[in-house]
């Protein structure tokens, strides 16, 4: 058994999970719509990892007998100012995410739910990874001086590191059924 205090703050870090997965797939059709399909592979491939991880919690919320307790998942925006500011939004969510986790590590181990702990303690550390991975992107698009010149060949790396070279699970677009571009 876990506190229900620990069990709601696995729920809500579904949810937000979830949310930011939908987030991301608006910002992949933003991207695809500006025709950055190297961008929209990246993102694409981030929503898909974010929906990953809500499985894993929702896994594990249904492990401690808990009941699992979605809610209603925002729709996504699709339309962006910006290449910066649609990449702005994936990282302030996953700063979010972080903070949940913070917070719920610490009032499951007040609450002795070590087991609970650890598991927020190790989607902590993908999502320290996560958090990385966009963070590179930002600092890239920032090098690239922000002109169409150095956005298209940040786009044409990020096509090649994450569409072309590896078989990351993005490729399927659609996932979950939820593609806020249609097809
Ligand atoms: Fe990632």
């Amino acid at each position: 058994m876990i506190s229900a205090r620990t069990a709601e703050n696995f729920n809500a870090l579904m949810h937000k999970l979830e949310s930011e997965s939908r987030l991301i797939m608006g910002v992949t059709c933003a991207f695809k719509k500006g025709g950055h399909k190297g961008f929209a592979a990246f993102s694409s491939n981030e929503g898909h990892e974010r929906w990953r991880y809500s499985q894993k919690v929702k896994y594990f919320i249904e492990k401690f007998g808990q009941e699992v307790k979605l809610g209603t998942i925002p729709e996504a925006k699709t339309t962006y100012a910006s290449p910066v500011e649609a990449l702005a939004s994936i990282y302030g969510a996953d700063m979010e995410i972080r903070n949940l986790i913070k917070v719920g590590i610490k009032l499951a181990n007040e609450d002795e739910d070590y087991e609970a702990a650890y598991y927020m303690l190790k989607i902590g550390k993908m999502m320290l990874h996560e958090v990385n991975e966009v963070d590179n992107v930002m600092k890239m698009v920032k090098n690239s001086g922000g002109t169409p010149e150095g956005l298209s060949r940040v786009d044409y790396w990020l096509y090649k590191e994450y569409y072309e070279d590896h078989d990351h699970e993005h490729k399927k677009y659609d996932y979950y059924g939820y593609n806020p571009c249609g097809k």
